[in-house]
C-alpha cells in the first residue's frame, strides 16, 4: 500500500481543499465575483435579496421568482415566541456575538424542516436563517436594553426592516439602501475562516445550523468578522489624537496590527473597501459626522507609509476598515458590527453548506480529515511505560 502524500501547509495558504461554483477572487487584481458576477455589478444594480436568490440558486432570478424569494423571507422574519422568551432570560452583558452563536440551535429547533436533508429542504432552512438572524440580532439589541422586540415590517427591504426593527424608526431610505449594498459586499468571499468552518461541520452530515454555529464562532474572532469592532475602537482611541501618523508608527512599532488592513488573499485593494470608503465619505457629509472618514483616512494613509517603509507593499485597507465608520453613522452600537457581517455573510454559508452536502462542485461529497505531524512527547509505537502515581516526583 502506498504511503498518503504529507505536505504540510500552516494555515492552509494557497491549498485548494474543495471546487467550488459560488464564488471567486483573484487576490492580485482585486478581484470578487458571485456566481459569474462581479461584485460591483451586484453593489451597484443588486439588491440583498436578489444577491442571497443568486447565491443560494447559481442564477439571478426573473421577477416572479424574485418576488417568490422575498415573500418566504418576509414570512420568514418572524422569531418563534420561546426564542424571544429565552433571550429575554439571557445576562444582559454576553457579546453579541455568543447570543447569535447560542441562537442558532434555537432556530434549529423551531425548524419544521430540520430533519429533511433534500436540497430543497436545505434551501428552505436557509431561507429560515437568512430571515431570521437579523431578528435575532434586533430582538437582542432591544431586550438587553429593556425593551420589548417589534415584530418585522413589511414593505422594507431587508436591510430596511433590519433598521427598523432594532431602533423602531421608519430608516431613511439612502441609509437602508446604503446597508443593503453592505450586506451584498459581505455576502460571500470564497473559503474565508468561517465558511470553511461551515464546509467542514456539514461534511460529516450534521445539518445546516450546526454548521452556521460553527460559521458564527469563527467569524467572531479579532482577525476575521471581529475586525469591524475592533476598527471603531481604534478610531475612538484616536479621536482626541493630535498626531496620527506617530500613533501609527508606535503601534506598528511595538508589533500590534492595523484592525481592517491586511487581507490574506488580496495583495492589491479589497474591491469591497472602495464601496464602503466612498459610503464613509458620503454619510459623514450626509449627517454632519465627516470626523470618522477623515480619521480612518489618515490612519489608512499613515499606516500605508509605514508599511511601504518596511516593504510590506501589499497591506490595504480590507473590507472592515471603513465598513466601521459606516455601521457607526447607521446608528448601529459597535458591538453588533460582527453580527451584522453575519447577517449578511449566512448567505454564502447557506450556499456553501449545500454545496457541500450536495456535491455540487466536485464528484461526491467528502469528510474533512486533514493530518498534523505529531511533534510531542514520543517513545516509539509502543508508546511510553506508565508510571504510577506514587512513583512520579
Ligand atoms: C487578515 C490578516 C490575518 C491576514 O494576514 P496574512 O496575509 O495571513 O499575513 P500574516 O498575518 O502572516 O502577516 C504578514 C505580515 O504582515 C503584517 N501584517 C499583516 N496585517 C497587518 C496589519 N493589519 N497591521 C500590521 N501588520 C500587519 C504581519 O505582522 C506580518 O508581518 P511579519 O512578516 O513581519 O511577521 C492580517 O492582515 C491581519 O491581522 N489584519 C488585521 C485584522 C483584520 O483586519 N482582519 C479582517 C480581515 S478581512
Amino acid at each position: 500500500m502506498s504511503e498518503p502524500v504529507r505536505v504540510k501547509n500552516i494555515g492552509l495558504r494557497g491549498v485548494a481543499v474543495a471546487d467550488t461554483k459560488i464564488s471567486f477572487i483573484d487576490g492580485e487584481q482585486g478581484v470578487l465575483i458571485y456566481r459569474g458576477y462581479r461584485i460591483e455589478e451586484l453593489a451597484e444594480k443588486s439588491s440583498y435579496i436578489e444577491t442571497a436568490y443568486l447565491l443560494l440558486n447559481a442564477v439571478l432570478p426573473d421577477a416572479r421568482q424574485l418576488r417568490g424569494f422575498s415573500g418566504e423571507v418576509a414570512a420568514a422574519r418572524h422569531l418563534p415566541g420561546f426564542i424571544i422568551q429565552s433571550l429575554k432570560k439571557w445576562p444582559k452583558d454576553v457579546t453579541p456575538m455568543d447570543v447569535l452563536q447560542a441562537s442558532v440551535p434555537l432556530l434549529a429547533m423551531a425548524d419544521p424542516d430540520l430533519a429533511d436533508e433534500t436540497r430543497d429542504g436545505n434551501v428552505r432552512k436557509a431561507i429560515r436563517l437568512i430571515a431570521r438572524m437579523p431578528s435575532v440580532i434586533a430582538a437582542w439589541e432591544r431586550i438587553r436594553k429593556g425593551r420589548e422586540p417589534l415584530p418585522p415590517e413589511d414593505g422594507l427591504t431587508h436591510a430596511g426592516n433590519f433598521l427598523w426593527q432594532l431602533s423602531g424608526e421608519r430608516p431613511d431610505p439612502e441609509i437602508a439602501r446604503d446597508l443593503d449594498v453592505c450586506l451584498i459586499l459581505h455576502a460571500d468571499h470564497t473559503f474565508n475562516a468561517s465558511t470553511f468552518a461551515c464546509r467542514e461541520v456539514v461534511s460529516t452530515r450534521a445539518h445546516i445550523y450546526a454548521g452556521v454555529a460553527a460559521g458564527v464562532g469563527a467569524l467572531s474572532g479579532s482577525l476575521h468578522g471581529g475586525a469591524n469592532a475592533r476598527v471603531m475602537k481604534m478610531l475612538r482611541e484616536v479621536e482626541a489624537e493630535k498626531d496620527i501618523a506617530g500613533w501609527v508608527k508606535r503601534q506598528l512599532d511595538k508589533g500590534e496590527r492595523i484592525m481592517g488592513m491586511g487581507h490574506a488573499v488580496y495583495k492589491t485593494t479589497d474591491p469591497r473597501a472602495k464601496f464602503l470608503e466612498e459610503m464613509s465619505l458620503r454619510l459623514g457629509k450626509k449627517l454632519g459626522l465627516e470626523k470618522w472618514h477623515r480619521l480612518s483616512a489618515a490612519i489608512e494613509d499613515a499606516a500605508m507609509k509605514e508599511f511601504e517603509r518596511k516593504g510590506k507593499t501589499t497591506i490595504r485597507a480590507n473590507v472592515d476598515f471603513y465598513s466601521a465608520s459606516v455601521y457607526h453613522m447607521m446608528g448601529i452600537p459597535d458591538d453588533l458590527f460582527t453580527t451584522v457581517f453575519a447577517a449578511s455573510r449566512i448567505a454564502g454559508w447557506c450556499a456553501h453548506i449545500i454545496e457541500e452536502k450536495f456535491g455540487e462542485a466536485q464528484e461526491k461529497p467528502m469528510l474533512y480529515r486533514p493530518s498534523t505531524e505529531y511533534v510531542g512527547h514520543y517513545c516509539g509505537l509502543m508508546g511510553c511505560s506508565y508510571t504510577p502515581l506514587e512513583e512520579r516526583t
